[in-house]
């Protein structure tokens, strides 16, 4: 064993993978990020072919016919389909070994995962990573990812706190000497944000809109404090009244108040966290600021409103959409620090 996998160790590069509710993220060591595409897949119902991966897939969104389905493999940050989750890392990893003709396949891959998981979850993960060839899995904590990508000294004994907001699931964490101190997941994240709009459209202005154009409407004049200058969007639907297509322009201040409730739920629960964290973590806390990680951090304003409800100082990291693969890639090639940080291994297969 320790002969053959200082064969294999000896010869392959490592490879980490961050796969979320809305993008698939990986990194090969001494590459960099490879891949960065939404995670989803297209399947042909009729003989159980992949007709589209990735950016492909979500391009035909909403467009295809009732035997092509596109599917997501995780809900709100959990993995909820097994075989599309194989698949799509294996096309994804295939694809790398063909384009590395050095690498040699089955390499050792650190998974990013979720702070709750159940070992039912937490299996499916590894089994996901195995069947698309890894020789060794290792789960590491998205949260301690993102510190790491954010370049937060998550060793010492010094607490940060980070607020991951993804598509489908948002963390906080109070981490501290390379681990988690506490910590509070919500099923409220980017996606939420981009429902509210489209059932404020629907309410408002009795206008159905696609899931494309609520997320458009959201990344351009979304936001939770004022534009400096007012801002608008056309947005285009079927509307409900006559069933036939509509154009309506929306302002950013109807946005900000379909988002409204979303945000305050969100404030409510960092609230929460720090109020249960050791004092001496929330001296630290104040001293460093919170972190916030994930695309849905990009929301306009949404840094200043929680640093002006919780009396932090609050920092968007650069880049945070893929701060936590680049956190994960940093640690490739450094057993020791992998077996450092990441979980322990309760599966069925040893190291
Ligand atoms: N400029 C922007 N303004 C607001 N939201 C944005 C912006 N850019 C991206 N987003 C949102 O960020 C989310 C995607 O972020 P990210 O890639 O971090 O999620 P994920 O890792 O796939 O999901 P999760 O971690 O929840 O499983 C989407 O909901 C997207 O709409
Ligand atoms: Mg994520």
């Amino acid at each position: 064993m320790a002969l053959w996998r200082r064969f294999w160790g000896g010869t392959s590069k490592d490879i980490a993978v961050d796969l979320g509710t809305a993008n698939l993220r990986i990194f090969l060591e001494g590459k960099g990020l490879l891949i960065h595409e939404p995670a989803m897949v297209a399947v042909n119902e009729r003989n159980s072919n992949i007709v589209a991966v990735g950016t492909a897939a979500k391009d035909m969104l909403g467009k295809t016919p009732p035997h092509i389905i596109t599917t997501k493999p995780l809900v709100k940050g959990v993995i909820s389909d097994f075989e599309v989750t194989e698949r799509l890392l294996k096309f994804f990893l295939d694809k790398i070994y063909s384009e590395n003709f050095s690498l040699i396949p089955r390499p050792r891959i650190v998974m990013t995962v979720p702070l709750e998981m159940t070992e039912v979850e937490r299996k499916a993960v590894e089994d996901a990573a195995f069947a698309a060839g890894a020789r060794e899995v290792y789960l590491l904590e998205g949260v301690i990812a993102a510190a790491l990508g954010a370049g937060l000294p998550v060793r010492e004994s010094t607490g940060n706190l980070i607020v991951n907001i993804g598509a489908g699931s948002t963390e906080i964490a109070v981490v501290s000497l390379g681990g988690v101190v506490n910590k509070r997941t919500l099923s409220l994240a980017g996606d939420d944000f981009t429902k509210q709009i489209i059932q404020y459209s629907r309410d408002v202005f009795n206008l159905v809109i696609g899931e494309k154009v609520a997320e458009d409407v959201k990344c351009q004049i979304g936001s939770t404090q004022d534009w400096q200058q007012p801002a608008e969007f056309e947005m285009r639907g079927r509307y409900t009244l006559t069933g036939l297509p509509r154009q309506v322009v929306v302002q950013d201040t109807q946005i900000r108040e379909s988002l409204y409730k979303s945000v305050h739920l969100l404030v409510e629960n960092i609230k929460a966290v720090i109020e249960l964290t050791p004092a001496e973590l929330v001296a630290d806390i104040y001293e460093n600021g919170l972190i916030m990680t994930g695309g849905g951090s990009l929301l306009h304003g949404l840094d200043r409103t929680i640093a002006r409800e919780t009396d932090i100082p609050v920092r968007v990291v650069d880049d945070p959409i893929t701060v936590g693969i680049r956190g994960a890639g940093s640690l490739l090639g450094n057993v020791d620090l992998i077996n450092e940080l990441s979980l322990p291994q309760a599966g069925s297969r040893s190291r």
